[in-house]
């Protein structure tokens, strides 16, 4: 790697078959290195990755994340912690999960400083609006890392904002220790205590008493996220307003098969069959394209539609962006017509 510049790599298809034909991606791989490892909260340790030379890493607006690269082929998503800055390392924040399939559980207790790890650029479908208007940030767990980068941010532009932050325990609140690596702005910043309080953070009210102007960002467990959405909805706010980033899928995949899949820039055509999703198809006819979530919550296959309607089943895209039908996720949605013209 020549100084200065970043030694970048083909994304391969994690789940993909032997040899597969590699379809138009969007994405490089970043090789990086381990820069520093704090324990922040129990069992959460925030990383922080950089190129091996010190060179500048891609920009990225508070809302983004990463995919990371695990040895046995898995592929995590993680938000960024903190606003670019000078973009010399990249910040995420890993906690251990108790059901960790390995990908939490490795990055925890075995990572090491030094070592070598291949990341995606950074991808944002929790954007921050860095405009003239108040924000209101809620946060649960380990949600807190897309949250405290835009906290960070809106920190430093001097935007009006309050901070909701809601931990079981004490000992669970990252970015709360004074001397730790990373420190959320103490002024906006509300923590709520469940084991202290008896019981989780009241997100309708807090959602309630927002002003009418302003944005509002969740990011946490389910149950925050469905209070979130539900107050949210009960107080008219506008849904441009409104913005979460959810962990899990919430939807079943579209698996009823039975449509073709045009590839428009590969001059292709291919058969869904049931039980089948598009990624499955393109797969079994040998065909590579990026992914990883494969449950609709990261945008790594976000695909442009050219023609026909497809059966949304992502939790990414907007309702109005889900009625434009200009792009789909293919790993997890499929399609209301017979053909659907894809830009791959
Ligand atoms: S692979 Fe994550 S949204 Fe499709």
């Amino acid at each position: 790697m020549g100084t200065g510049t970043l030694d970048r790599s083909v994304a391969g298809d994690a789940g993909g078959q032997a040899n597969p034909v590699d379809l138009p991606s969007r994405d490089d791989l970043l090789q990086l290195q381990v820069k520093s490892l704090h324990l922040v909260a129990r069992d959460t340790h925030l990383i922080e990755l950089g190129a091996p030379d010190g060179a500048t890493l891609p920009d990225y607006v508070p809302g983004a994340h990463i995919d990371v690269h695990l040895p046995g082929g898995l592929v995590r998503q993680y938000s960024l912690a903190a606003p670019a800055g000078s973009r010399k390392s990249y910040l995420i924040c890993v906690k251990r999960d108790a059901s960790s399939r390995g990908g939490s559980r490795w990055l925890v207790e075995q990572l090491r400083l030094g070592q070598a790890l291949s990341v995606g650029l950074p991808r944002n479908h929790f954007v921050l609006n860095e405009g003239q208007h108040s924000s209101v940030l809620i946060a649960g767990g380990i949600g807190i890392t897309p949250i405290a980068c835009m906290a960070l941010r809106l920190n430093q532009l001097g935007r009006p904002f309050a901070l909701h932050f809601g931990v079981r325990e004490r000992v669970d609140a990252a970015f709360t220790d004074p001397s730790g690596p990373l420190r959320l702005p103490a002024d906006a910043l509300s923590l709520h205590v469940d084991a202290e309080r008896g019981g989780v953070m009241d997100v309708a009210a807090i959602v309630r008493a927002a002003p009418p102007t302003a944005h509002l960002y969740c990011c946490g467990p389910t149950p925050m996220l469905d209070a979130f959405e539900v107050a949210a909805n009960a107080a008219g706010h506008d849904s441009s307003r409104i913005h979460l980033e959810r962990f899990s899928a919430q939807v079943d995949a579209a698996v009823t098969g039975g449509f073709t899949v045009e590839l428009a820039r590969s001059a292709r055509a291919l058969r869904v069959a049931p039980g089948q999703t598009i990624l499955e198809a393109l797969r079994s006819a040998g065909l590579s394209v990026q992914s990883s979530c494969e449950q609709g919550i990261c945008g790594a296959c976000e695909t442009r539609v050219l023609s026909g309607r497809p059966d949304h089943r992502d939790m990414l895209l907007s309702p109005q962006e889900k009625a434009a039908n200009q792009v789909m996720m293919i790993c997890c949605s499929g399609s209301l017509d017979g053909t659907l013209v894809l830009d791959l």
